[in-house]
């Protein structure tokens, strides 16, 4: 398998932006794929953003971020990534959108090109089932905030080549990351935990076990968790995090995956968490206050 020398991002959002950041740091040359020019602008701006507060907190010579930012190239097509090494898909948690990009770039990528999601949730099969290249499809799982979280889940499926996973695992050590291996399930370690841990904190706020900001404290003080679990959800995104319980009931079928009724109704409402400035927390003052959720 050739060297990586050219990274391809699928989305340009939170996840998305975090890995064309630290690829683009590390070296790569690094395309980011948007569906509009806007929204390619945009997640370009957050990552110069990004890279610039480095650069202020004197953690990034100002020559190495405009040389960061120089390798980075945005793009709506997808055929302008045929050239990359290894393809990492960021966009949201929907199968068919996944493997519809996944269906394209299968033709008009190298047979060597690596397929790679950042999925939370999916397993990397169903993805992998979608091209003629399963061998070369694998999963690299990031944490949010990507330029701050050491981990990466380095997921291969049962058809996954030893030499994909190998040059999988190396990538993302490139990246200054600390990868551990995963088998293709849903959730796979990190998620497998944690996604129950916030759902039940859900339901002992339902049950009136205690109030969003003492469940918060107990667990950041009781347990030193750098965030409680309400502060996490929005952090992660109420949407994103009901999405992911979804997917992860519909494989294991067990009670504590399923998504709790409030987390519903708060995505209904649209209290999607900060990026919406409401969510268990309502962000739209100084200070984020517990929101009131009628319970
Ligand atoms: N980009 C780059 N750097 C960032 C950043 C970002 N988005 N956010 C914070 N940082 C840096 C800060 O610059 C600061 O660096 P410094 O110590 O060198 O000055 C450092 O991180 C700490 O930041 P702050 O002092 O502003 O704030 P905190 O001490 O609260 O740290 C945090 C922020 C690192 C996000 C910390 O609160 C934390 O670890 N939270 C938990 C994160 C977590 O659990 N992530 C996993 C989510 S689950 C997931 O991603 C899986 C998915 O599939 C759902």
């Amino acid at each position: 398998m050739p060297e990586i020398k050219t990274v391809a991002v699928l989305g340009c959002g939170l996840m998305g932006s975090g890995i064309a950041e630290i690829s683009a740091k590390a070296g790569y040359q690094t395309w980011v794929r948007e569906i509009t020019d806007e929204l390619a602008q945009k997640g370009k701006t957050n990552i110069e953003k990004s890279l610039g507060r480095a650069v202020e907190k004197g953690k990034l010579p100002a020559e190495d971020r405009d040389a960061a930012v120089s390798r980075i190239h945005s793009t709506t097509e997808l055929e302008a990534l045929q050239d990359a090494d290894i393809i990492i898909e960021a966009v949201t948690e929907d199968l068919d959108l996944k493997n519809q990009m996944f269906h394209t770039l299968d033709r008009v990528c190298g047979e060597r090109t690596i397929f790679a999601s950042n999925t939370s949730s999916l397993t990397i099969a169903d993805m992998a089932a979608a091209t003629k290249r399963p061998d070369r499809v694998v999963g690299l799982h990031f944490f949010n905030p990507v330029p701050v979280m050491k981990l990466v889940e380095v997921v291969r499926t049962i058809a996954t080549s030893d030499e994909t996973f190998r040059h999988a695992f190396a990538f993302a050590r490139s990246l200054g990351k600390e990868p551990i291996s995963a088998k293709d399930t849903s959730g796979f370690v990190v998620n497998r935990l944690l996604v129950p841990y916030m759902l039940d904190a859900i339901r002992c706020l339902e049950q009136g076990l205690a109030t969003i900001e003492d469940i918060d404290k107990g667990m950041v003080l009781g347990t030193a968790y750098p965030m409680g679990p309400f502060t996490l959800s929005d952090f992660v995104g109420i949407d994103t995090l009901y999405r992911i319980a979804e997917i992860m009931f519909e494989e294991y079928r067990e009670a504590r995956f399923a998504p709790p009724p409030l987390l519903k109704r708060m995505v209904t409402m649209g209290y999607f968490g900060r990026k919406t400035k409401r969510g268990f927390y309502d962000y739209t003052g100084e200070t984020a206050r517990p929101m009131e959720l009628g319970i």
